[in-house]
């Protein structure tokens, strides 16, 4: 490789980032969202990070498998078995996702925890502590939705027990049992109802969310538990 093929990728970049400054600034830009107050003894603040990393793996292994996924009582477990079985490294995206769904929420936990016992929810941090708990409602739903898509046995029975828990609220209970299954049992509809939160509504959610996590937390820095006054 000569010198001038191997400077190429790292010239064309330049100009590109140039051409990008020129207009937006987007250097500064870059450097002035990047810029975060971490306290220097700071241990356990690598936690969010991990559960943010672990949602974006979810991200990718999701929309590859949605790609071969067949949302119907017919084909559904089918589709999975065709996945695990035909597709190449389908075995691993499926096991990467499962995995992955349970690691996200028990690194969601261990966050919070973190979180709680640092008391890094006091003021001026009640927003981030407020935001963060509706991450963990939306993490908590992908893993409720995303259980029954498989289809087979036990996804249908969980589903079935777990809607029927929310028919124990008095007076609206069954009403909201109903909106769940999109109707008086699981079925077809239930399937695709919980196929359109798991890909569309609860995504879309915690992106939104995550987003004004993120910018708060960039705002304000991360709490020192050794501080000695508000910071
Ligand atoms: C999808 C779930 C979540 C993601 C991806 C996420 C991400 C993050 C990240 C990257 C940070 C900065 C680094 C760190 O402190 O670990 C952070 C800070 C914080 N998070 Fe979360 N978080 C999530 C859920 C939660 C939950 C469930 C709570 C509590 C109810 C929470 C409350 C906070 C607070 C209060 C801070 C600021 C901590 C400080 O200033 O020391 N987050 N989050």
């Amino acid at each position: 490789m000569t010198q001038s093929t191997r400077a190429f990728p790292r010239r064309w970049f330049d100009a590109t980032m140039d051409w990008f400054d020129e207009r937006i600034a987007l250097r500064q830009l870059i450097a002035a969202s990047l810029h975060v107050v971490i306290p220097r003894r700071a241990h356990t603040y690598y936690l969010g990070g991990i559960t943010l990393f672990l949602f974006a793996s979810q991200a990718v292994t999701g929309i590859l498998l949605s790609l071969y996924y067949q949302p119907t009582p017919e084909s559904a477990y089918n589709s999975i078995l065709y996945i695990m079985n035909q597709v190449n490294f389908g075995w691993l995206m499926r096991s990467v996702h499962a995995w992955g769904a349970n690691l996200m929420i028990i690194f969601c936990v261990l966050h919070l925890l973190r979180v709680a016992v640092q008391g890094a929810y006091k003021k001026p941090r009640e927003i981030t502590w407020m935001v963060g708990m509706g991450l963990l409602f939306i993490t908590l739903g992908f893993g409720f939705t995303g259980y029954l898509l498989p289809w087979d046995q036990r996804a249908f029975w969980a589903t079935t027990v777990g809607t029927e828990i929310a028919s124990a609220v008095p007076l609206v209970g069954e009403a909201i049992r109903d909106f769940l299954r999109a109707g008086a049992d699981v079925s077809a509809l239930t399937l695709s109802r919980f196929l359109g939160v798991h890909m569309l509504i609860l995504p879309a959610s915690l992106v939104g969310l995550l987003l004004v996590h993120l910018l708060i937390i960039h705002q304000q820095g991360l709490a020192d538990p050794h501080a000695t006054e508000e910071q």
